[in-house]
């Protein structure tokens, strides 16, 4: 199979549905149009809602895209795996009341293997329950044997994401091989390791969910598919994450470069460098789309963000100013299909100097402050001010200048807390004493 790179997947993709009479529209921007359920988009079909509930007239009622989108929901998980980003890239093919099911599940089969190159013997179709017409499209029109097709409920099988257009939906899951399974004996398509992961989900949008779990049936039979580029890259390049397909490992590279640096070597220093690679492409795109950091809404997730990187940036002892150097290799990579980035280019590196020389600034006085504030701290603790009844009271430092407080658990022994300093970042850590405390044992305060 031909290691196709990121650009040209895209590039494939939508030529394949231009080709099938599709109109490749240009990705929409991050921030929502007429949509108050949403921050960001978050899915490659969410700027299309209007399309399918028949509130607009689409420009043409075959559309593909490829959409930029943000999932920022799990964000302190970022980076302590390499299977999650905030930044992706959705390829869909949509319908709006024109073909159905029988065009799509061919269309996906035709482009996965003659397209691309993938080994249909490794190909694994997933439908709803009893929908027997998908069941009979992949087995009878296009070959797939009936013990290679599985069947699985709402949880798997019926997408939907917040409110609006929803549906069973049929996907196709690719076994990368035994060397990226589990091991166990019942290993197979759903398993939560590695080997079977899924493509493209083709989505048979036939309901809106309100929001609040009531569904009505569409006036048009709708098809929605969503397959992630840098995941389908995965599959193509047959590399172990995210973070190693060409792009993103060219720009993780860059960090590594930065930072002097090698990754996997280290746990922790991977982790800061997946959150600076992953961090700062978010970062780029929502400048081009006119995001500005702020304290609040879209514009707080963009400070946060950009922090975060700026954080762990100098956790990897990279000094001085380094996002804007980063942001430019994010735009060299990622021009080809969004040529907007190379048109705001000087806006958007001199957004982000001017956030990161602020932040370097803030942590400068903050650093003052928290030494202050642990000094107190150390001084009540010699007056014993705060126990009561042989336990700790609940404890709040109000850290006003940056609206931070930190809240111990109950009952901590004092005398056992830790408190350090490093790279602008206060970490309190609390002996254990019960599970549950346990999980609250390590707080780390980011200066925001
Ligand atoms: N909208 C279908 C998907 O993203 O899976």
């Amino acid at each position: 199979m031909q290691k196709y790179g990121v650009n040209e997947l895209r590039r494939m993709f939508l030529e394949f549905f231009e080709s099938k009479d599709h109109l490749a529209m240009k990705s929409f921007s991050l921030v929502p149009h007429n949509d108050n359920s949403l921050l960001l988009i978050n899915a490659g079909m969410a700027p299309l809602k209007p399309y399918f509930t028949g509130q607009e007239i689409p420009p043409r009622r075959r559309v593909c895209t490829c959409q930029k989108c943000i999932r920022t929901g799990d964000i302190e998980n970022i980076g302590k795996t390499a299977r999650h980003g905030t930044f992706f890239e959705m390829l869909g093919n949509f319908s709006f009341g024109d073909y159905f099911k029988t065009e799509s599940l061919h269309w996906s089969w035709e482009f996965l293997t003659q397209v691309v190159g993938l080994d249909p013997d490794r190909l694994y179709p997933s439908i709803y329950l009893d929908d027997e017409e998908a069941f009979k499209i992949w087995n009878e029109e296009i070959g797939v044997p009936a013990e290679r097709i599985f069947r699985f409920g709402r949880e798997d099988n019926f997408w939907e994401h917040g409110a609006g257009p929803c549906g069973p939906c049929s996907e196709i899951y690719y076994d990368r091989g035994e060397k990226y399974g589990c091991g166990k004996p019942d290993c197979t398509v759903g398993c939560e390791c590695d080997r079977y992961i899924e493509v493209w989900n083709n989505v048979f949008s036939q309901f809106e969910n309100d929001g609040h779990g009531n569904y009505t049936e569409l006036a048009q039979k709708n098809i929605d598919t969503g397959m992630g580029l840098e995941r389908l890259a995965v599959v193509v390049q047959d590399v172990d994450s995210l973070f190693t397909i060409d792009t993103n490992k060219a720009l993780l590279d860059r960090v590594c470069q930065l930072a002097g640096k090698e990754y996997q070597k280290d746990y922790e220093t991977d982790v800061s460098l997946r959150i600076v690679t992953d961090h700062i492409k978010s970062c780029t795109f929502m400048i081009s789309d006119g995001i500005m950091p702020s304290n609040e809404g879209r514009g707080y997730v963009l400070r946060r963000l950009l922090r975060r990187a700026a954080r762990h940036g100098r956790k990897l002892g990279i000094e001085g100013k380094f996002l804007a150097n980063l942001s430019d290799t994010v735009i060299a990579l990622s021009k080809d299909g969004y040529p907007e980035l190379e048109e705001k280019k000087e806006f958007i590196l001199n957004v982000i100097s001017k956030e990161e020389e602020q932040f370097n600034k803030t942590i400068d006085q903050g650093l003052g402050i928290l030494a202050e504030m642990i000094s107190d701290m150390e001084k009540k603790e010699e007056k014993n001010e705060d126990k009561k009844d042989g336990r700790y009271l609940r404890r709040e430092f109000s850290y006003s200048k940056f609206q931070q407080t930190m809240v111990l658990p109950d009952n901590v022994e004092k005398d056992k807390i830790e408190a350090k300093v490093e790279n602008g970042v206060l970490s309190i850590s609390i002996p254990k004493r019960t599970e549950e405390e346990a999980k609250m044992a390590e707080k780390v305060i980011e200066i925001k």
